[in-house]
């Protein structure tokens, strides 16, 4: 973790950040952020790991990991898997992928001892002050209700984003907190950082843009 302002740019599943496309995707924003203060983390899906990875020098993280050992697990994600194509991290209990509390738990464990970044996502405070003791990299708060709106988190609210800040960073300061949820603009992530987040959580405002480079670069801006 390096301390700094951080994009995490979520492909999801995508079309426009599938494959061949996530490539573009990726290349463009290198692009867009050269020079950048901020750090950026590009989250492709499991399958375009190896490929993002060696195609563009930032940071890659995986969209999910199973809390699972090398064996007999046909079809779940191997956290020594991303690993091995490429990636530093992964985003764990996303509000599109969500987790029991004891499996976030193994997760982040498993991920620790590989040496993997986490980001976990939670939806409320309540959720974040169970999450945070498990001390993950960054604590992702998201409203699920606001994913994919268009309305951002930062200014539908401004208080709740305030108050999760305030909240865990009082009791567990090593832990770096982030938000997301309709994220769209330089602007937004202005505000996400006034209001005591270290940073945002982005997919649809860069991915479905005609012109995700000059989004990137609009929001690199203010990291
Ligand atoms: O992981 C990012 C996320 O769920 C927010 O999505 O499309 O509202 O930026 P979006």
């Amino acid at each position: 973790m390096s301390g700094k302002n951080i994009l995490v740019i979520n492909f999801k599943t995508y079309r426009e950040a599938t494959g061949n496309n996530a490539e573009h995707l990726a290349r463009a924003i290198e692009h867009a952020v050269n020079g950048t203060k901020g750090r950026i983390v590009l989250a492709p899906q499991v399958t375009d790991l190896h490929q993002i990875s060696h195609t563009v020098s930032l940071d890659v993280f995986s969209q999910h990991v199973d809390p699972i050992t090398p064996g007999s697990h046909t079809g779940w994600i191997l956290p020594e898997s991303v690993k091995a194509n490429g990636a530093i991290g992964s985003i764990i209990n996303h509000s599109e992928h969500r987790m029991e509390l004891d499996k976030i738990e193994s997760t982040v464990k498993r991920c620790k001892e590989l040496g993997l970044e986490t980001i976990v996502c939670v939806e409320t405070l309540e959720e974040g002050l169970k999450i945070a003791k498990l001390k993950p990299d960054y604590l992702a708060y998201e409203d699920p209700e606001l994913i994919g709106s268009g309305r951002p988190i930062s200014k539908e609210k401004p208080d709740s984003v305030r108050e999760f800040a305030e909240t865990i960073k009082k009791d567990f300061p090593e832990v770096t907190i982030i938000c997301g949820a309709g994220i769209s603009s330089g602007e937004d992530v202005k505000k996400s950082i006034e209001l005591g987040c270290n940073g945002v959580l982005v997919a649809s405002a860069i991915v479905k843009s005609h012109n995700p480079e000059a989004i990137v670069r609009e929001m690199a801006r203010y990291l």
